[in-house]
């Protein structure tokens, strides 16, 4: 009997030497990772180590009220806003004690801001880290451009494994923008007057084919192409280059020179008034990204600037 105490004894010590109280941690992590402007946004606690029923107290820096406390370990944003910017503390509490986990929620809102691309190149460009959730049967897409390049050359290249030119702006000389989805493209006029920035839209339905075209606020007659095609959803974006390949294949001879900047992209259709808001950078509609919300990765040589 003392022996087996004594055994007993021996293990618990053995096991508590062994095995001491597992770190109990927590981290917040974001759904969808990366916010859109007025579209839901969660962060949930997520604790591990400690197996027991929770209390979660969240808090924003700068705050002195805690902005929830209860056995919910998610912070619901209906409809996320720059307001809701700044970083945010989940104390969880259980039996093993509290974890603390931070996040900063931050966009990269780029409004008076522009992208330069100093100089022809075979491999800058902005590659836009965010995507649509499936495939297009609707886009739109605009920009503001400022070069005085009269050779051909790329806006906005959206490729998918299956076709470089899924989605390609395309200017190949002063008077013409191009507009290609699936391969194939339609060609608009515009005038060549003095040099200018140039705010353009163009939109795609696929019901139809039927191709819009804005330039700096002004529809164009419209024209179609593709109706039926569905565009992919597993696409490389980017700015500034012509993708000939998957996410490269660039050619020096038609990358962009200049500056770029209010780039916008929806899946749906869009009206006069949703360009006009769009070259104000007031979106009226929440965009696959846009530049309130602008996902990026700048490769090469291609500057931010105000
Ligand atoms: C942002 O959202 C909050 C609610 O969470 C709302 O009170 C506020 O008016 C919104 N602000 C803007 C600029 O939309
Ligand atoms: C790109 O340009 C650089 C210098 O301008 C050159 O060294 C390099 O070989 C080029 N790469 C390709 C793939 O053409
Ligand atoms: C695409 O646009 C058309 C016409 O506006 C609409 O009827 C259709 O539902 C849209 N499709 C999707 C998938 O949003």
């Amino acid at each position: 009997m003392g022996r087996l105490w004594l055994c007993l004894l021996a293990l618990a010590a053995l096991f508590g030497l062994a095995a001491p109280r597992e770190k109990v941690t927590a981290q917040i992590q974001a759904h969808p990772p990366a916010p859109t402007m007025y579209h839901q946004l969660t962060l949930s606690c997520e604790v591990s180590g400690d197996p027991g029923p929770q209390e979660f107290l969240w808090e924003k820096e700068g705050h002195r009220d805690p902005l929830q406390k209860g056995p919910d370990n998610v912070l619901l944003f209906r409809s996320f806003n720059k307001t809701h910017l700044g970083t945010y503390i989940c104390r969880a509490t259980g039996s093993l004690g509290t974890a603390v986990a931070t996040y900063n929620l931050w966009i990269d809102d780029l409004v008076n801001k522009v992208f330069v691309f100093p100089q022809a190149t075979n491999d800058s460009h902005v590659l836009v880290r965010a995507k649509p959730e499936q495939p297009l049967q609707n886009f739109t897409l605009c920009l503001r451009s400022y070069t005085d390049l009269t050779r051909p050359h790329g806006l906005f290249s959206y490729a998918t494994k299956a076709q470089d030119n899924d989605i390609l702006l395309f200017k190949p000389k002063p008077g013409e923008y191009r507009l290609y989805v699936g391969g194939k493209f339609v060609a608009f006029r515009v005038p060549e007057g003095v040099m200018a920035s140039e705010h353009v839209c163009v939109s795609w339905e696929s019901a139809t084919g039927i191709v819009g075209f804005w330039l700096n606020g002004k529809p164009w007659p419209r024209k179609g192409l593709q109706r039926g095609y569905a565009v992919g959803a597993e696409a490389a974006i980017l700015l500034g280059q012509d993708q000939d390949a998957f996410g490269g294949g660039f050619d020096p001879q038609k990358s962009f020179v200049g500056e770029m900047c209010s780039v916008y992209m929806w899946d749906t259709g869009i009206s006069t008034s949703g360009v006009m808001a769009a070259m104000n950078n007031r979106p009226a509609n929440a965009p696959i990204f846009g530049w309130r919300n602008f996902p990026y990765t700048t490769v090469g040589e291609v500057y931010l600037k105000p």
